[in-house]
């Protein structure tokens, strides 16, 4: 049987990917399936929290039970509804692959093959959502960004990961281990497993071992318990 540590808790978990328009029919975006934000929010409610799912584009996936789902595309309407739950949250868990940049202009019209065919799609820098919630510095909440990253033959993921939860400020950050060569199909991005490691800003890390999505975010929930005491 589960613990029923996060009784009483509200945590915000983001999930999947956003989509930015291009025009009425075409948007920009990544392929998160959204697997491991679920599987977060899933596990979060079987743990006692009351959870709030904020789910941007994902692949066909079961909504987990007994969980306040928010479906959300762009990633100002992801930023709206985390920042709006995260008001009362304990812990915000932004999971989401968010599009770093979006169209500067948005065709009113499908732009059709032809004439006035595009050169260049112009882009404008998204908000940062984790770093929004990590400067209004509410007392208490914890902030927990997750980050994909491959290693090289100077610096390897952990220390990567290291300098990303310094520069990001956030309390706990999962980072992936994602394969140098791995590919979009890489299990970390669609697949049922993932590994990686959890860093603390209190200068703990923790490794994850391949396994569920679940059993990953048993982990990172082990870690954010610990922390609100
Ligand atoms: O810097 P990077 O994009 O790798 O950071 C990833 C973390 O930041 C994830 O937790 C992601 O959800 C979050 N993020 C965000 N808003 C953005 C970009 C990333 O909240 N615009």
């Amino acid at each position: 049987t589960l613990p029923r540590d996060l009784e009483g808790r509200h945590v915000v978990v983001s999930a999947g990917g956003t989509a930015e328009p291009l025009d009425p029919v075409r948007t920009l975006g990544n392929r998160s399936s959204g697997r491991q934000g679920y599987a977060l929010a899933r596990v979060a409610a079987q743990r006692g929290a009351h959870v709030t799912l904020v789910a941007g584009t994902t692949a066909d996936l079961e909504p987990p039970a007994a969980v306040d789902l928010v479906a959300v595309r762009t990633t100002e309407e992801m930023r709206r509804a985390v920042v709006d739950a995260a008001k009362d949250a304990d812990a915000v868990v932004m999971a989401a692959a968010v599009a770093d940049f979006r169209p500067t202009a948005v065709a009113g019209f499908k732009i059709k093959k032809g004439d006035d065919e595009p050169t260049a799609i112009h882009l404008t820098r998204n908000p940062d959502i984790l770093a929004e919630l990590v400067t209004e510095q509410v007392p208490g909440r914890l902030v927990v960004g997750f980050a994909a990253e491959t290693g090289d033959e100077d610096h390897d993921v952990l220390s990567y990961g290291r300098a990303k939860l310094a520069r990001k400020g956030c309390d706990l950050l999962v980072v992936n281990a994602v394969g140098a060569g791995g590919g979009a199909h890489h299990s970390a991005f669609e697949g049922a497993d993932n590994e990686g490691w959890l860093l603390g800003s209190d200068g703990s890390s923790v490794q994850l071992p391949m396994g569920s999505k679940a059993a990953l975010a048993a982990r990172v929930w082990d870690a954010v318990a610990a922390r609100l005491g």
